[in-house]
């Protein structure tokens, strides 16, 4: 049943067992590790693409969440725009107020208190948390909800803005959220959230967007559905070219704000597309399975030719690719990343070594999977010395290709 309307869900994909796409390991948690059914389908009222299992938040958001937004120059350029632009627009009136869901380690939130403005983040995972506050940015440990939006509301009064940014799609409880969001928003107020966008889900096959934290892959015509039903409005969309390619949407109170074109023009396009139709999504599900295949064909490729291999970002995303196709240390040995919480640990499920981005040159790899292909840009140019040497990057988004 829709989480969202009730509705009747029909799945299109079953990625099987998943490990939790965040849950890095020592050696001695492997045996504990913890699995769920990856299954997804579109709700046949509503046309919300959401998954069939919900796994327990606190096993996904905890002290341990290794995620930190500044991982990026790019994101960090994203998001000071981004609050650059509320600090333009909707946070210009008295003693203005802003709350952020999912602050994270304070990315967003810092340009904002750097300009004096009252902000408040929500933020469960405690290490992350600390890092914001660290900072000098005000964070309330807590999971977003209903008693928690009305509770900000109390003590510090209606935000003029609540944002929120690769987390409202996490969020299975989203009716929960509304009521909060509705205690807590000015009447003129703003709810802004920015998700990975089905189009380019289904436009590039990047099928690896799909894990236990995206229980949501939204699409106009869902979120504009979602809004009407719990008392607001899809008044704008706005596509953004951030981690593989998302929407930000704004969200008012019913007959708050007049909608954009720009939301019955994307609605209209996803309608042309068929981007919510069950054919549509089986034809994708085909076209994933082909992409595993064809990756793994080139690794065992590799493998047998005695090339050296190696995986650069261990995105959340690459729990999906490595577990659903099978790839295990045989096929790629390790694992770069900068993210220190991520480092020295096993990658969830597939149980490959990740090592510091730092030994990246001397492991003298000759063919690397570019699991953070989102990030392909900066990483390349991070890394230019590898394909200065004759390496070359391996991305299967939108196919399996060498760059
Ligand atoms: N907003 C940051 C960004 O875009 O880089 C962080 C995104 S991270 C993928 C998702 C964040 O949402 C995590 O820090 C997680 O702890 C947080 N989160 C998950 N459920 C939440 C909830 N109900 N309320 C507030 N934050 C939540
Ligand atoms: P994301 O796709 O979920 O943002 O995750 C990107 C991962 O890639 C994260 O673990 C950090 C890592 N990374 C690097 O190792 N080097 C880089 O230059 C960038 C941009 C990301
Ligand atoms: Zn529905």
């Amino acid at each position: 049943m829709c989480r969202i309307c009730g509705g009747t869900v029909q799945e299109f994909m079953d990625f099987g067992r998943q490990p939790l796409s965040d849950a890095f390991l020592t050696p001695e948690e492997v045996a504990d590790e913890f699995f769920y059914q990856l299954r997804v389908g579109v709700c046949e009222s509503c046309a919300m693409v959401q998954q069939l299992e919900e796994v327990p938040r606190e096993r996904m958001f905890n002290d341990s969440y290794p995620y930190v937004s500044s991982g990026s120059s790019r994101m960090r350029d994203h998001f000071s725009r981004t609050a650059a632009g509320f600090l333009e627009s909707e946070l210009t009136g008295p003693d203005p107020f802003i709350v952020e869901i999912g602050s994270n380690d304070g990315t967003m939130l810092s340009t904002i208190k750097a300009a004096g403005v009252r902000h408040l983040g929500v933020e469960p995972c405690g290490g992350v948390a600390d890092v914001a506050r660290a900072a000098g940015i005000r964070v309330r440990s807590d999971f977003f909800e209903e008693s928690v939006g009305a509770d900000i509301a109390a003590k510090d009064g209606p935000a003029n803005v609540i944002f929120s940014a690769n987390t409202i799609c996490h969020i299975p409880y989203l009716d929960s959220i509304f009521r909060g969001v509705d205690a807590l928003l000015a009447p003129d107020g703003v709810f802004v959230f920015e998700d990975p966008y089905l189009g380019d889900i289904v436009e590039k096959t990047s099928f690896d967007q799909i894990y236990d934290e995206h229980f949501y892959l939204f699409s106009a015509r869902s979120v504009a559905a979602m809004a009407r039903q719990f008392g607001f409005e899809l008044v704008d969309v706005l596509r953004l070219p951030v981690h593989g390619g998302e929407v930000r949407y704004t969200i008012a109170r019913a007959g708050a704000r007049t909608p954009t074109d720009a939301v019955a023009e994307l609605i209209a396009a996803e309608d042309k597309h068929g981007l919510a139709e069950l054919s549509t999504l089986q034809k994708f599900a085909a076209e994933v399975d082909k992409i595993c295949h064809d990756l793994v064909d080139r690794l065992e490729e590799l493998r047998d030719s005695g090339v050296r291999v190696a995986g650069y970002g261990a995105t959340a995303k690459s729990a999906t690719m490595t577990n659903y196709a099978g790839i295990g240390p045989d096929l790629v040995p390790c694992v770069f990343d900068t993210t220190p919480a991520k480092t020295g640990r096993l990658m969830p499920g597939s149980h490959i070594p990740v090592l510091p981005a730092a030994q990246f040159a001397a492991y003298g790899a000759e063919r690397v999977v570019l699991f953070a292909w989102n990030h392909a840009e900066e990483i390349i140019a991070n890394e230019r010395e590898f394909a200065a040497r004759g390496g070359r990057w391996l991305v299967y988004v939108p196919d399996v290709r060498l760059l």
